[in-house]
């Protein structure tokens, strides 16, 4: 294969789509969906591609540091999109715990294991985060 791309909450409502479009796109490719398949997540909207030679989904959790040093030593992932969050805004206010959880701690999480894994060799290594304006902030208007 010529990449190992680890989708991070592939099973979700965007996620899903990412990992078909990379899936068919790219068959050259293997597309790691790791996912922990909460209330959120559901593997049907995959059925399509779960038996794609390329396609290899675990079930998972973004949090659990062990777990995410060993996938990435076993696919040797040199991609990342990472999309698995708690991402429902009125849940966060009833249950804000889980949501610091899996957003803060879980993408650190995967930030150390990618570091550790790549170890200084950047080249050609990409970790794109998925996430909000609560986040990352508005974009300004340019009229278009
Ligand atoms: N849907 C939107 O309209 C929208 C808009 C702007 C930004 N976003 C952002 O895009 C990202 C994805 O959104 P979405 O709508 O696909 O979310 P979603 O809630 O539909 O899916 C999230 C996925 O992450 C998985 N997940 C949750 N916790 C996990 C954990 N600890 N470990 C592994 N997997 C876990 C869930 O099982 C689920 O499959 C989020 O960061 C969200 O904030 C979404």
């Amino acid at each position: 294969m010529k990449r190992n791309i680890l989708i991070t909450g592939g099973a979700g409502f965007i996620g899903s789509h990412v990992v078909r479009l990379f899936v068919g796109k790219y068959p050259d490719c293997r597309i790691v969906n790791l996912d922990r398949l909460t209330y959120a997540g559901n593997l049907a909207n995959l059925r399509d591609v779960e038996n794609r030679p390329n396609y290899t989904f675990v079930k998972g959790d973004i949090c659990d540091y062990d777990a995410m040093r060993s996938l990435f030593a076993e696919y040797d992932i040199d991609g990342v999109i990472h999309l698995a969050a708690e991402s429902h805004v009125d849940r966060s206010i009833r249950d804000p715990f889980t949501f610091a959880r899996t957003n803060v701690m879980g993408t650190l999480t995967l930030l150390q294991a990618a570091r550790e894994h790549w170890n200084g060799a950047w080249e050609g290594r990409r970790f794109h985060h998925i996430s909000t304006d609560e986040v990352y902030g508005a974009l300004p208007f340019d009229g278009t």
